[in-house]
């Protein structure tokens, strides 16, 4: 294993998308930002210098970062902003991980421009567990708004209101034909017959959970969140943000003659018009046989699109979503933790707070803002990092260790929406002793409606072991768990109206945020912290902080 040294100088560009040029955050000007390239065991250490006029943090969503908390990113969380003119070096080790993550900023709606792959190859001379692409891609997700998303978000925390949708999707920061001008903005896939391709889907839309398909094309999903599954074929598939998707893509035998559409478009139980329902295309062409370097694509050649699911379609999802298995080999074993050393149960989703006296909010109702919690607790972010608090141990103010482990409105779905919608501010981290062995549930209450959440943990992967639609049933729904081969991941849907089970074992001391990967959910409060303290051995405890660890 190696050091790799990255500088990541955060500063803006002008950048046109949709006839429109605005100037945005990036690292070095790059927008999307650069690929972190690593293998399993490197070591890892960027210089992160800002040079905007914003409080930046960044974080590399995905990595377990393994007593290395202070490396992990979420502002106020693990660590205070880097201030503008600043630096600070994230320094990690990528242990026992390979696949696709990547990193983006963790703070309020920075991650919109400001976000990258980050490729981890196996260690030397280790195969991957199934056919040798003869290429990989990146293939990135997200979302465009022609406003200054800052804007958008001070603009939906002042009135209470639902923030202004986005104006694209795109790929690789290219949001495609099907968008006014923006036909010279449109991501390609050159291939040759014959051949295979890994794709390496990151969804780091703000908001949006995407179907995937390219025409006329199957798509075999060999890895999710940078772990290996039991391979499946499908022609479309599911990804929410903050989640990651291999896929292998084979050409076909032959010259087809044919330009193919790959497109991905929004999956959404709540009404259109409150989401983005728009679709982002790429160009998969082949190249001409015989010369390979010449691109065939031609304006005359029939242009195939595939057909994606309807916005409301959680039957695919919940199909598409039970299909996902761990390898469970013995090179590749899934740890499911077998027994239960801690339980918990969250309600997860909407509510409301009171609006601000002397004020007209445009939340649910003229008297109320949108908020959003789990077990009604609405995350209220300190003004220092919770991780130097705990580090210090003065926690005294700035946050309590009685997060609540059952919801304090006792839920019961009935059909109906509750009398009572309010959340609770908190700050309160939920404790959890070294090497716990944890199961959570977690319940969309949809109290506002049914949604699914892309709920992502902070420094662990967990296994998700059930999940189901209603009510769950602590009685006889454990009984169906799967302990065999469940996926192991960082980030799963909380089904719309339904649960999802995971389980994980606390075996990384420090503070890790948990939180609704759809961004206006994070900002309206889905969101909570677990305190794992530190074990016995000395290489069970959180390091120390380094020396540049910013100040508040
Ligand atoms: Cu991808 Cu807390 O984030």
């Amino acid at each position: 294993s190696v050091t790799r040294h990255y500088n990541f100088n955060v500063q803006m560009a002008n950048v046109t998308r949709l006839c429109g040029t605005k100037s945005i955050v990036t690292v070095n000007g790059e927008y999307p930002g650069p690929t972190l390239l690593a293998r399993e065991g490197d070591r890892v250490v960027v210089r992160v210098t800002n040079r905007v006029a914003h409080n930046v943090t960044l974080h590399w969503h995905g990595v377990r970062q393994l007593r290395s908390g202070w490396a992990d990113g979420p502002a106020y969380v693990t660590q205070c902003p880097i201030q503008t003119g600043r630096s600070y070096v994230y320094d990690f080790t990528v242990t026992g991980q390979r696949g696709t993550l990547w990193w983006h900023a963790h703070i309020s709606w920075l991650r919109a421009t400001v976000y990258g792959a980050i490729i981890i190859l196996p260690k030397h001379g280790v195969p991957y567990p199934f056919v040798a692409p003869h290429k990989e891609v990146p293939v990135v997700f997200g979302e465009w708004w022609k406003a200054d998303t800052e804007a958008v978000v001070r603009q939906a925390l002042r009135t209470g209101g639902a923030p202004n949708i986005s104006d694209a999707f795109t790929i690789d920061g290219l949001p495609g034909p099907l968008y006014n001008c923006s036909a010279k903005d449109t991501f390609k896939l050159k291939v040759e017959p014959g051949k295979t391709y890994m794709l390496r889907l990151i969804n780091a839309a703000l908001n949006d959970e995407l179907f995937f398909s390219v025409a006329n094309h199957r798509l075999t999903v060999v890895e999710v969140d940078a772990v290996y599954v039991k391979p499946f074929t499908v022609k479309t598939l599911i990804i929410s943000p903050g989640q990651t998707t291999n896929v292998l893509l084979t050409a076909k035998p032959f010259h087809p003659k044919a330009n193919f559409y790959m497109s991905a478009a929004p999956y959404s139980t709540i009404r259109p018009g409150t989401f983005d329902n728009s679709t982002v295309a790429g160009i998969l062409e082949y190249q001409k046989p015989g010369s390979p370097s010449v691109p065939s694509f031609d304006k005359d050649l029939p242009l195939f699109k595939p057909a994606l699911p309807r916005f409301n379609d959680t039957d695919f999802v919940t199909n598409f979503t039970s299909k996902l298995r761990s390898l469970a080999t013995p090179q590749y074993p899934a740890a499911v933790p077998r027994s239960v050393d801690k339980r918990f149960f969250f309600t997860v989703g909407l509510g409301t707070l009171p609006c601000p006296a002397n004020t007209t909010c445009q939340g649910p109702t003229n008297k109320t803002q949108f908020a959003a919690a789990m077990n009604n607790v609405s995350l209220v972010l300190p003004s220092t990092a919770l991780l130097q608090s705990h580090f210090t141990g003065v926690s005294r103010g700035v946050y309590g260790s009685n997060f609540p482990v059952t919801p304090l409105l006792k839920f019961n779905y009935t059909g109906a929406p509750p009398n009572n919608t309010n959340v609770a501010k908190g700050t309160k981290l939920l404790v959890l002793p070294f090497n716990a062995s944890v199961e959570l549930v977690m319940q969309d209450t949809s109290i506002l409606g049914f949604e699914s959440h892309p709920l992502h943990l902070h420094g662990f992967n967990f296994f998700v072991v059930g999940q189901g639609f209603g009510n769950y049933d602590a009685v006889n729904d454990p009984a169906k768990f799967n302990l065999v081969d469940p996926v192991e991941r960082n980030t799963v849907g909380v089904p719309a109206g339904g649960w999802v089970a995971i389980r994980f074992l606390a075996d990384n001391p420090g503070v890790w945020f948990m939180h609704c990967h759809l961004e206006v959910h994070t900002t309206w409060g889905l969101r909570m912290a677990w305190l794992v303290l530190d074990g016995s051995l000395p290489n069970q405890k959180l390091l120390p902080p380094p020396a540049d660890l910013p100040k508040c």
